[in-house]
């Protein structure tokens, strides 16, 4: 299969999206199913054994000639965010699905179990990840009862998916079986593009955490009320943001972002009594990343306390740095640069279901350059050469493991 073969079938998956003319598509929505159907008759004109296991992965299986040798999992996310592109997370499903394929019904001493996870971008529950820490078994009864908009619990969205959330330990793998993770992804940044480079071979990923910040004060009327005299959440929020972004700007490699705000009641002649924000803060070092987060939510304090608001913290997620597995880096640079591409090792400011396996599984992942450094939009692309040269990549990659294992 070509690269141009890769990136249709991307374009195809991009067709099922919860909105009629943009590209959302939230954990376990309904046009998930669409793309479950759709990989799955592609997995199996494979000959691949396909399930969708309790968290709503899909895994197809493409077994190996040694039935007892560990497996290589091979996979990204079918999620997205909204108005997204169509190659964050789908690209790395459709490139592993294809590197099957350029195998042509040749088998391996080992298996290939393709991953299409079913959620990586936080998106529906505020909670990323929940797909692959299925597999770790990390997703528990708390994150199993976190609520979305509409107060459907990731549970209930489970069981409206047809699956059994008693049942999401069968989604883990047992680390005897697999001997490493490989993930395909696109940049999502400028990096490989500035350098003119096709590819990039991750060798860390920047720990994140991401944070519930509610600001509580008075509503009131927006003419009556003197300005000494209120207790306003809006402002109170805005003073904080431009102090995280201040906060950050000043630090080396410390990204951080409120993306997300909600105030209520939310109209224009009515002061602002409660708001609610989304903080979201990475660093390559969890150390620097912690401190950061906490002087962050002591600023919060200070200016509600200056201002008589009341603020409340929602921790969500803190999610460490990884280091990729060394000897899969190794076997991934040279597969490489045997396809006659320079090597170039980088570290992901994005996270990626990598680093949730990463706790359990050796993990590798190439990036391909994103023109433009355009993602999580919908002018996000990935040039077809480059696709090609991951799949040239991709098969050296796994003829390495052949002949010399993991
Ligand atoms: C995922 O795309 C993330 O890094 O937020
Ligand atoms: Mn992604
Ligand atoms: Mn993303």
């Amino acid at each position: 299969m070509t690269g141009a073969a890769v990136v249709q079938r991307c374009e195809e998956l991009a067709r099922f999206s919860e909105d009629p003319d943009r590209i959302t598509r939230r954990f376990l929505s309904p046009p998930m199913r669409d793309v479950h159907r759709v990989l799955g008759e592609w997995m199996k004109r494979l000959g691949m054994q396909l399930r969708v296991d309790p968290a709503g992965n899909l895994r197809g299986m493409y077994a190996g000639r040694d039935p007892s040798a560990a497996r290589l999992l091979i996979g990204s996310h079918v999620d997205t965010v909204p108005n997204a592109g169509a190659y964050d997370g789908v690209l790395g499903v459709v490139l592993g699905i294809a590197l099957i394929e350029a195998l042509a019904k040749r088998r391996l001493r080992f298996g290939i179990e393709i991953v299409a996870f079913s959620e990586e971008e936080g998106v529906r529950f505020g909670v990323p990840f929940i797909g692959s820490r299925a597999l770790v078994s990390t997703l528990n009864n708390h994150l199993l009862s976190a609520c979305d908009a509409d107060g459907v619990t990731v549970a209930e969205a489970i069981r409206r998916f047809g699956l059994d959330p008693a049942r999401v330990s069968e989604a883990i793998v047992d680390r005897r079986h697999v001997f490493g993770y490989l993930e395909f992804h696109i940049e999502q940044g400028p990096v490989l593009e500035s350098l003119n480079l096709e590819l990039g071979v991750v060798t860390a990923i920047a720990g994140q955490n991401r944070i519930g910040v509610t600001f509580r004060g008075a509503a009131n009327h927006a003419g009556t009320t003197p300005m000494h005299l209120r207790r306003d959440a809006l402002a109170a929020a805005a003073q904080w943001i431009s102090m995280v972004e201040r906060e950050s700007r000043a630090s080396t490699g410390l990204v951080a972002t409120v993306g997300w705000i909600d105030a209520k009641p939310g109209v224009g002649n009515v002061i602002a009594g409660e708001v609610h924000t989304s903080l979201d803060v990475r660093h390559a070092s969890d150390a620097e990343r912690h401190a950061a987060v906490a002087k962050m939510l002591t600023q919060a304090e200070a200016i509600g306390k200056e201002r008589g608001i009341a603020v409340k913290v929602e921790r969500r997620l803190d999610q460490a740095a990884i280091s990729c597995d060394e000897k899969l880096v190794k076997r991934l640079e040279r597969a490489v640069s045997s396809a006659g591409f320079e090597i170039h090792r980088m570290v992901s400011g994005a996270g990626h279901d990598a680093m949730v396996l990463a706790e359990h599984l050796p993990v590798a992942m190439l990036f391909l350059r994103s023109p433009n450094g355009v993602s999580h939009h919908p002018d996000e692309t990935v040039r077809e050469e480059d696709v090609d040269a991951a799949l040239q990549v991709g098969m050296n990659f796994l003829s390495l493991l052949e002949t010399q294992g993991g």
